[in-house]
């Protein structure tokens, strides 16, 4: 009797567990087929594009993207490493360009003397760029017009 139950449990945990294994070896996303409970293999880094004339930005208020290495720069409670160079009375001294206007401005429309918190992590809007093959097709054009109307248009 006890070998009949056991074999009922063995035969049951092994049906349930087949289909599941097979589903499982077909999980293949941007991380490869790597098993999702195994820590991510190390990404290899790539070397960071740099342009002295800055890079050209698809729209007028796009952020602009990093013309220069980032990897020794960090933005944390204690520092901002960025604002040495990009804060409005540092920049003629380091011939940097300063953080324009609208990142002094909070979500209430309220114009600070000091830098809005909501700007304070640079690299949320700000991105370094690399040579790289895109992940994912895009097929992104710009229309430069129409979008800069319907940012103004939100701003209002
Ligand atoms: C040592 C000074 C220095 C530091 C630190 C620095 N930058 Fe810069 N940044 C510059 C200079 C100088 C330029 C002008 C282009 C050039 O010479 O590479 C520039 C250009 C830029 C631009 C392009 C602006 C435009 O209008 O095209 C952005 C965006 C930018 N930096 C963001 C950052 C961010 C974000 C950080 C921190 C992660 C940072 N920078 C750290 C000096 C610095
Ligand atoms: C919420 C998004 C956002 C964050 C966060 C942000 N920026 Fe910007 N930044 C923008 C946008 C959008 C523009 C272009 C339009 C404008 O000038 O307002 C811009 C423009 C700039 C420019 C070009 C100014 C010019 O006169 O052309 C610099 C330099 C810059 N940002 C630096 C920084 C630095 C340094 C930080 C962090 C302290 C930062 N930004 C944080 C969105 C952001």
């Amino acid at each position: 009797m006890k070998k009949a139950l056991l074999v009922t449990i063995v035969g049951a945990f092994i049906l349930f567990q087949a289909p599941l294994a097979s589903s499982e070896e077909k999980v293949s996303s941007l991380r490869g087929d790597h098993e999702l409970d195994k820590p991510a293999k190390p990404i290899k880094r790539k070397k960071q594009k740099k342009s002295g004339d800055g890079i050209e930005r698809n729209w007028k208020l796009q952020p602009p993207s990093i013309p220069h290495s980032v990897e020794k720069d960090r933005v944390n409670l204690k520092y901002n490493t960025c604002l040495k160079c990009h804060a409005k009375a540092n920049a003629e001294k380091e011939k940097a360009p300063a953080v324009s206007d609208s990142h002094f401005v909070t979500r209430d429309m309220k114009v600070l003397e000091k830098l809005s918190p909501r700007r304070y992590f640079c690299r949320q809007c700000h991105t370094p760029q690399a040579d790289v093959k895109p992940l994912v097709k895009n097929t992104f054009k710009s229309n430069d017009i129409e979008l800069n109307n319907l940012l103004i248009e939100k701003t209002k």
